[in-house]
């Protein structure tokens, strides 16, 4: 298939561009478009061969279910059973936002997007484009991550292209991804609200605005061998191609063992890459040391991420060293996607 690629400027939205890709929405076409999260694979969340279009343009398997993007609250109404008070607070506050709430489905959302689960995942995203474009289509539309299952998401339209050029019918372009993670899920069915997957919306942020809200055993670090309760987070995830290892561990300690690594490894003729702070960049005796942002900035630390697993691979790094980032605010989310990222391979100093 041929996949068309068009830039869209979300500061001054080209209307005859996204009544284009509406209209490919319309007739069950895949449209990649850009979010404040990370770039999603759009299709008509409501037929069921447009669903399947997506899991095999993705490789993604079945029982992952996806989410339906919305661009008015109000819609959330139809594609859910009913709206617990908790929704309502939090759809005021946070949406549109990094935020993915899960309900109890309604009849009209079938099994092959919820992986056969009775819940529905739904969020209303906060770029132009993507809102312009739902709203011109008049659809839900479902959109997981527009990368090949187990890749790190995409967070530029060439993570996109690479990925996916040829597999849907169109890309649209629309820069950088701010937030650079993807969406917070909390599943609100429960009593006490659970938080399946860390993003920028965090469990502080939630609790100021409704009470008590848990974590996920399974994201917990120390507990290795519960199950998740979101299908997608037991998955092998953003994986690069090369090794990855996570230190912790003050500043001497981790820095000597990540430059006694290095030096193994060379000697042996194995390519070696670093991610670093601003701060450490100089402190590495390595070639291929890739700056992710500031120690004391945990959001531009998230949104080059991504970008950064991506780069070690066509740099075709063989292993990977990083220094733990802070957990604080999306730290939390960003250390996550690390830790899935190296297959919770980690050193303790
Ligand atoms: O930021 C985002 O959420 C991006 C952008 C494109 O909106 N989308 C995204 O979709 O990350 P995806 O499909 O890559 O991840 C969706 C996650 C998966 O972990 C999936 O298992 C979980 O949400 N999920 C979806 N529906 C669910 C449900 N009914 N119950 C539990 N988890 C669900
Ligand atoms: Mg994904």
């Amino acid at each position: 298939m041929t996949t068309k690629i068009i830039k869209i400027d979300q500061n001054n939205i080209d209307k005859t561009a996204i009544s284009e890709a509406s209209e490919l929405l319309k007739e069950g076409k895949l449209v990649v478009f850009p979010t404040e999260t990370v770039y999603g694979i759009g299709a008509n969340a409501l037929d069921n061969e447009a669903i399947l279009n997506i899991y095999k343009a993705k490789g993604r398997p079945s029982d992952n279910p996806l989410i339906v993007h919305i661009a008015n609250i109000k819609d959330v109404y139809k594609y859910v059973k009913f709206v617990p008070d908790i929704a309502l607070k939090l759809m005021e506050r946070f949406w549109p936002g990094p935020l993915t709430l899960i309900f109890e489905k309604s009849s009209i959302i079938s099994n092959s997007i919820t992986g056969g689960l009775n819940t529905v995942a739904v969020r209303l995203p906060a770029n132009k484009i993507a809102r312009e474009l739902i709203k011109a289509s008049d659809l839900p539309i479902a959109a997981p991550s527009a990368n090949i299952s187990g890749k790190p998401s995409p967070t530029r339209a060439k993570h996109v292209i690479e990925d996916l050029n040829g597999l849907v019918d169109m890309i649209i372009d629309g820069g950088n991804s701010e937030i650079g993670l993807e969406s917070t899920v909390l599943d609100i069915t429960g009593k006490i609200p659970i938080i399946l997957r860390p993003g920028g919306i965090t469990k502080e942020m939630l609790e100021k605005e409704i009470g008590q809200v848990k974590t996920d055993a399974a994201l917990l670090k120390e507990k290795k061998d519960v199950a998740p309760k979101s299908p997608g987070m037991k998955y092998k995830h953003y994986a690069p191609k090369g090794i990855l290892t996570i230190v912790f561990g003050e500043d001497n300690k981790a820095i000597d063992f990540i430059n006694k690594s290095i030096l193994e490894k060379e000697a042996k003729g194995i390519k070696v890459g670093v991610i670093s702070t601003y701060e450490d960049r100089n402190m590495f005796t390595c070639q291929n040391v890739e700056t992710i942002g500031s120690i004391t900035n945990e959001e531009e630390i998230a949104s080059n991420l991504f970008a950064i697993l991506r780069l070690m691979d066509e740099k075709e790094v063989e292993y990977i060293f990083t220094r733990a980032f802070s957990e604080n605010n999306i730290g939390l989310a960003t250390m996550n996607r690390l830790l899935k990222a190296s297959g919770n391979h980690r050193v303790y100093l």
